[in-house]
């Protein structure tokens, strides 16, 4: 075969391949059922609570009043437990007639009304991880087909009952199915949390043209270990994990439970900043009719949500972890901006952590900083002043870190892409934090 019918082909094979819904240019945004609700489906004792229209109409109408919407807070996701035990007689998946009697098109058309858009779930294998009818090899045309006709904008594909050679085939075929009901619908892959998250058993190049996000680890549980053995495996992998990130492809490392029990408001802090730095998806899984005002602030934060839907779309890192049990991570946005993290796994008391943006390795010139969680500016920084941040147990403080305007040019190796001169203004960021 001539050289170059090769290298078509080949060409061709790899864009029939990739993901074309153009989605998910930042991480998305939302929310989810499945860490707070999980498989409770006792309608008739708990009716506010079981999977059903009726929880995500509610948490619907949280979001498009509440003013979750206009923050970017759009995905309504259902998880796991919300079919019928059978498909119907042409094979395809229903939903659970008595707990969705609408049906999940109705459901759509609900949410789309409402400015947002719905997900669903699904799983690739013999049965969902909760025992409801799986997406075998020879349902993905269908479940998929199903889906777009519905009016599902993502779906997530989980992947118990099924081996690693079935995943292997089905997560692209799926990927194949999706572009051709030619409907943009977001696809998050569990794949690499059923194979261990690293390679050479997952392809993280590969993970980034088949699907928008990916689960890479264990699921979240409402509690502060979980979060942090989530953070600390994220980071003890971040050379693999950080350069599969970008625009359209993102790791995941589970929701946002926020909101919920297990965490105090440091911690809730610590996750949104870790979380904003990760350039993770942020799902939050919370009751949105009950959630606190402490709670509500977190997550409503404009310069957290900012940082974490920089454009530039570059997850970030941890720089440096201290024996005193400071850690301090780093993400470089557009404009030549940056957010800093300095994080406390100590339990004693405030600690007082003393650094320069210089031993950071930021370059000569003068920043302005702003304080993302006390939401007000700092002082200007020289690279080489001497600073003490006060970093609460388990708490974090977190900055966004801008070039001064006196000193444009020490700052331009802070972003991988500087935008040139046109340096953002302090007043900007105060009243309008989503122009980063
Ligand atoms: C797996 C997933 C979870 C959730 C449950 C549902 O454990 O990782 O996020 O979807 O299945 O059963």
């Amino acid at each position: 075969m001539p050289r170059t019918t090769i290298v078509l082909l080949l060409a061709f094979s790899a864009a029939t391949l990739a993901l074309d819904n153009g989605l998910m240019r930042t991480p998305p945004m939302g929310w989810l059922a499945w860490e707070r609700f999980r498989c409770d489906i006792d309608c008739e004792n708990d009716p506010k609570n079981c999977i059903s229209e009726v929880l995500f109409k509610d948490m619907a109408d949280r979001l498009a009043e509440d003013g979750w919407r206009e923050l970017g807070y759009v995905y309504i996701n259902i998880d796991d437990c919300w079919s019928s035990k059978e498909r119907d007689a042409h094979g395809r998946l229903q939903a659970d007639p008595k707990r969705f009697p609408s049906g999940i098109d109705k459901l759509a058309r609900y949410v789309h009304d409402r400015g947002l858009k719905l997900g669903i779930y699904g799983d690739l294998g013999t049965y969902t991880c909760g025992g409801y009818p799986g997406t075998t090899l020879d349902k993905i045309e269908i479940d998929a087909q199903t889906f777009a006709e519905w009016g599902i904008d993502m779906l997530k594909l989980d992947g118990c009952y099924s081996n690693a050679t079935e995943q292997e085939q089905g997560y692209p075929l799926m990927t194949k199915a999706l572009n051709a009901t030619g409907r943009p619908i977001g696809y998050s892959c569990s794949w690499p949390a059923y194979q261990g998250g690293l390679p050479p058993k997952v392809n993280y190049t590969l993970l980034g043209d088949i699907c928008n996000l990916w689960r890479n680890y264990g699921d979240i549980q409402d509690s502060w270990d979980s979060v942090l053995s989530i953070v600390d495996w994220f980071t003890d992998h971040q050379d693999i994990l950080q350069p599969a990130a970008g625009p359209g492809r993102w790791n995941d490392p589970d929701m946002l439970i926020i909101g919920d029990y297990g965490l105090s408001i440091d911690q809730s802090r610590s996750q949104m900043a870790l979380w904003a730095i990760m350039a993770a998806p942020l799902f939050m899984s919370n009751d949105l009719r009950t959630i606190n005002s402490g709670a509500r602030a977190i997550l409503q934060n404009k310069v957290a949500i900012a940082i974490n839907q920089d454009p530039l779309g570059i997850q970030g890192r941890r720089l440096v972890k201290e024996k005193s049990g400071i850690d301090v991570f780093w993400r470089p946005l557009s404009k030549g901006a940056s957010a800093l993290v300095f994080f406390s796994r100590r339990s004693d008391m405030p600690f007082r952590y003393k650094t320069s943006l210089k031993a950071l390795n930021y370059a000569a010139g003068s920043y302005e900083v702003y304080d993302v969680f006390l939401e007000k500016p700092m002082p200007v920084l020289k690279d080489t002043t001497e600073f003490v941040v006060s970093v609460n147990p388990s708490g974090v403080v977190m900055w966004l870190v801008l070039p001064s305007t006196r000193w444009q040019q020490g700052a331009a190796h802070l972003s991988k892409k500087p935008t040139g001169p046109k340096f953002y203004q302090r007043q900007q960021l105060v009243d309008s934090p989503f122009v980063l």
